[in-house]
């Protein structure tokens, strides 16, 4: 037993137990979602004490100096003194658009005073009140798009997303903290093949980064994959199709089913490319990520060359 300090009340953990399912045990109230180190909603600052490596893993080297760590990730093995973020930069916005997407995606605008800085791609915590947060990607394009565009699936029950599909309006306020992730397009890459695959609102970062690609004129082959596990889950097939009219070098595979039936359209891709030279990237669903990465591996597409950004665990 390893006891810990959480604001001020000694908490112990029993052996083999998580801090936050100590911190949960005890009634504290914390903020958590995947259980699985993606969605840092469970981050919290250590005052005292040495942090288990584990607790680390995929933060910045920034949050690691700011002895922030991951609760569902920690399984302390010496007292820890230990309290909410309290150092994390936080930017107020305020919501500016909502509008369905599909019955099962909404589209949330915000509008921020000062312009966020960020790349196409990368994804960023939104948080409601000081303890909810989740993460989610920016459909937006710096340069292109004023505001910052979010693609919201409903998770039913889910306390964020059902949160923005029945409760959130106009002028209600939220808080930004810092884009990160490497989902993102880099003019380098301007005539290789370019994959996108996504599933459900994995199409947000992927419209961002398509949007970016054409942008910067990229030259090379461009196909976009977007699974659903029902017609309802396909969204913005119009605006795409207007695209790839507007863009030779653009083809659109809208697909209904799971990760299972992926293998067949994506090989009717890669056979007209060559595979080394494919930059791919892959955002939706853990089992879409999973499924994904080891086709593209398979296929001869260098893991490098695969970035993935999982919207749950796997
Ligand atoms: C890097 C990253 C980027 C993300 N980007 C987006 C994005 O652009 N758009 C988007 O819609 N979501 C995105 N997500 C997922 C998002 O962060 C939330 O996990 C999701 O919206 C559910 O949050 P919630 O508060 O509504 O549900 P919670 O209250 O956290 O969960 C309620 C219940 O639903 C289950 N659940 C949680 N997430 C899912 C899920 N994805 N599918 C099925 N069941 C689930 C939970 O296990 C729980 O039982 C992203 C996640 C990560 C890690
Ligand atoms: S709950 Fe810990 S990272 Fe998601």
């Amino acid at each position: 037993m390893v006891q810990i300090t959480f604001e001020g009340h000694p908490i112990d953990v029993a052996p083999g137990e998580t801090l936050l399912q100590a911190l949960i045990r005890a009634r504290t109230e914390p903020s958590y979602s995947c259980l699985a180190g993606l969605c840092h909603s469970c981050l919290l600052q250590a005052q005292a004490g040495e942090i288990p490596p584990a607790a680390q893993s995929g933060l910045s080297p920034e949050q690691c100096e700011q002895q922030l760590l991951l609760a569902c990730q920690c399984r302390p093995v010496e007292p820890l003194q230990l309290q909410r973020p309290k150092t994390l930069k936080r930017t107020d916005a305020v919501i500016c658009g909502l509008q369905q997407l599909s019955t099962e995606i909404t589209e949330l605008r915000l509008a921020t005073r000062a312009p966020l800085p960020y790349h196409a791609g990368q994804h960023i915590d939104l948080w409601l009140g000081p303890y909810l947060s989740r993460r989610y990607s920016l459909a937006s394009v710096p340069g292109l798009d004023g505001d910052l565009v979010f693609h919201i699936q409903r998770v039913r029950g889910g306390q964020f997303s059902d949160w923005i599909h029945t409760q959130a309006c106009e002028g209600s306020l939220i808080q930004l903290g810092t884009a990160q992730g490497a989902c993102c397009y880099s003019p380098e890459q301007s005539t290789r093949p370019l994959l996108l695959i996504g599933s459900g609102s994995g199409l947000g970062p992927l419209h961002g980064l398509l949007r970016d690609a054409l942008n910067q004129h990229h030259r090379g082959q461009i196909s976009l994959l977007h699974l659903g596990k029902s017609p309802l889950h396909l969204y913005l097939q119009e605006e795409i199709r207007s695209l790839c009219d507007q863009h030779p070098n653009l083809s659109h595979h809208p697909l209904v089913g799971t990760s299972d039936d992926l293998a067949v359209p994506l090989q009717s891709v890669l056979t007209h490319w060559d595979s080394r030279r494919v930059n791919a990237f892959v955002c939706g669903s853990g089992e879409l990520v999973k499924e994904a990465f080891s086709q593209l591996r398979a296929a001869g597409v260098p893991d490098h060359q695969i970035h993935t950004d999982s919207f749950d665990a796997y």
